[in-house]
C-alpha cells in the first residue's frame, strides 16, 4: 500500500507491522526526541483544513526525526479563500515536490479523493466522523506497551460515537488484532447498528465498567452537534464521567486513554485525567512513532511502486 487511509481495510498483519515498526522507530529514536536520516530528501505537507494540536505537530516532528523536510499548508489564510478548489490546492503543493500529503478534513472521504487524484502517498489525519487511523494506531501502540498485546483484552469506547472518527479507527483496529470492544454512550451518541457488525453495545457505563481492561474516554464533539445536545453536559457527566468513585469500581490495573483535547469534568474529571492510571499523554508521545511508522512504510511501497499514475514508469 502506498496510502493510510482508514484502519477498516487494512489486514492484521498490515497493522501487526505498523505497530511492531512504530515500536522498533521509537526504540531507535529513544522514544522519538533524537534523529535519524532514514528519509533524508524526502517531504511530508501537511494539508490542514481543520484545527490539529497533536496530529499535526506530530506529524511534522516525525518527518523531522527521521531526516525529511516538511511543508505546512492550513486552509486559513491560503488561497482557498479565492475560490481554490480543494484537489487544486492539493495539486499545487504536490506540484513542489512532495512524497507525503498529510491531510485533515470535515468531509468524509477527501482523502480517498485525493489519493486517487495525487502522485503522492496519502495519508488520512481525519476525515469528518469517517476515521483517524494513525490515531486508532497509537492508541492500540499505547495499549500493547501496557499489555503486551491486545488479543482476548475486553476495550470500551465511551462517549460521542456518532460524531468520533477515532472511535470508527480503535473499533476497526481493536477488532482485527483480537480485542473484546465495547461501545458505550447514550442512545443519542450510539448506534444499535454496531451490535449488527459485531461489537457490543452499553448504555451504562457502571454495569460494564468491572470488566474493562482499557476505557478510551471519547470528547463530546459539541462542534458537531446538530441541534441541542442531549442529554444535558451535566446529565452526561453523572451518566459517564470517570471520577474517582467510578475508579473504585474498576479493575486495579485499568487504562485511562482519551484521543484528546479532552473537556475536562464532562468525560474524564481532572483526578482520573491526570492520576496513575492515565496514560493520555503517553498516546500523544506515541503519536510520533506511529506517524514515523506510517511514513517511513509508505515511503517504501511508493519507491518500489513508481508513480500511482504511471508517468514516470518508462
Ligand atoms: N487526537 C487528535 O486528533 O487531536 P488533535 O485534533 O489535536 O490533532
Amino acid at each position: 500500500r502506498r496510502d493510510l487511509l482508514e484502519l477498516q481495510c487494512l489486514r492484521p498483519d498490515e497493522i501487526q507491522t505498523l505497530l511492531d515498526t512504530a515500536q522498533t522507530l521509537k526504540d531507535l529514536t529513544g522514544g522519538g526526541r533524537n534523529k535519524l536520516s532514514l528519509l533524508s530528501g524526502k517531504t511530508c505537507a501537511n494539508l490542514f483544513f481543520e484545527n490539529s494540536t497533536r496530529t499535526r505537530s506530530s506529524f511534522s516532528l516525525a518527518a523531522k526525526r527521521l531526516g525529511a523536510d516538511t511543508l505546512e499548508f492550513s486552509s486559513a489564510g491560503s488561497s482557498v479563500a479565492k475560490g481554490e478548489t480543494f484537489v487544486d490546492t492539493a495539486k499545487t503543493i504536490q506540484a513542489m515536490g512532495v512524497d507525503w500529503v498529510v491531510t485533515r478534513h470535515n468531509t468524509p472521504g477527501t482523502p480517498q479523493l485525493l489519493a486517487r487524484e495525487l502522485d503522492c502517498s496519502v495519508l488520512n489525519a481525519g476525515d469528518g466522523a469517517h476515521e483517524h487511523p494513525t490515531q486508532g494506531l497509537l492508541d492500540m501502540l499505547t495499549i500493547r506497551q501496557h499489555r503486551g498485546g491486545l488479543e482476548g483484552l475486553t476495550v470500551a469506547l465511551v462517549g460521542d460515537i456518532a460524531h468520533s472518527r477515532t472511535a470508527r479507527s480503535n473499533l476497526w483496529g481493536l477488532k482485527k488484532m483480537g480485542a473484546h470492544v465495547i461501545v458505550c454512550g447514550p442512545p443519542t451518541l450510539v448506534s444499535p447498528r454496531w451490535a449488527e457488525i459485531g461489537f457490543e453495545v452499553a448504555h451504562s457505563l457502571d454495569e460494564i465498567l468491572p470488566r474493562c481492561d482499557v476505557l478510551n474516554l471519547l470528547r463530546i464533539q459539541f462542534e458537531r452537534q446538530q441541534a441541542r445536545y442531549f442529554p444535558s453536559v451535566h446529565e452526561y457527566a453523572a451518566l459517564y464521567a470517570m471520577n474517582a468513585d467510578r475508579m473504585r469500581r474498576a479493575k486495579q490495573d485499568i487504562l485511562i486513554m482519551a484521543p484528546g483535547p479532552i473537556n475536562r469534568g464532562v468525560e474524564i474529571t481532572p483526578e482520573v485525567a491526570d492520576g496513575p492510571h492515565s496514560v493520555i499523554l503517553e498516546q500523544v508521545t506515541n503519536g510520533i512513532a506511529v506517524r514515523m511508522a506510517a511514513l517511513w512504510l509508505l515511503a517504501g511501497a511508493a519507491d518500489r511502486q513508481g508513480s500511482r499514475h504511471g508517468e514516470s514508469e518508462n
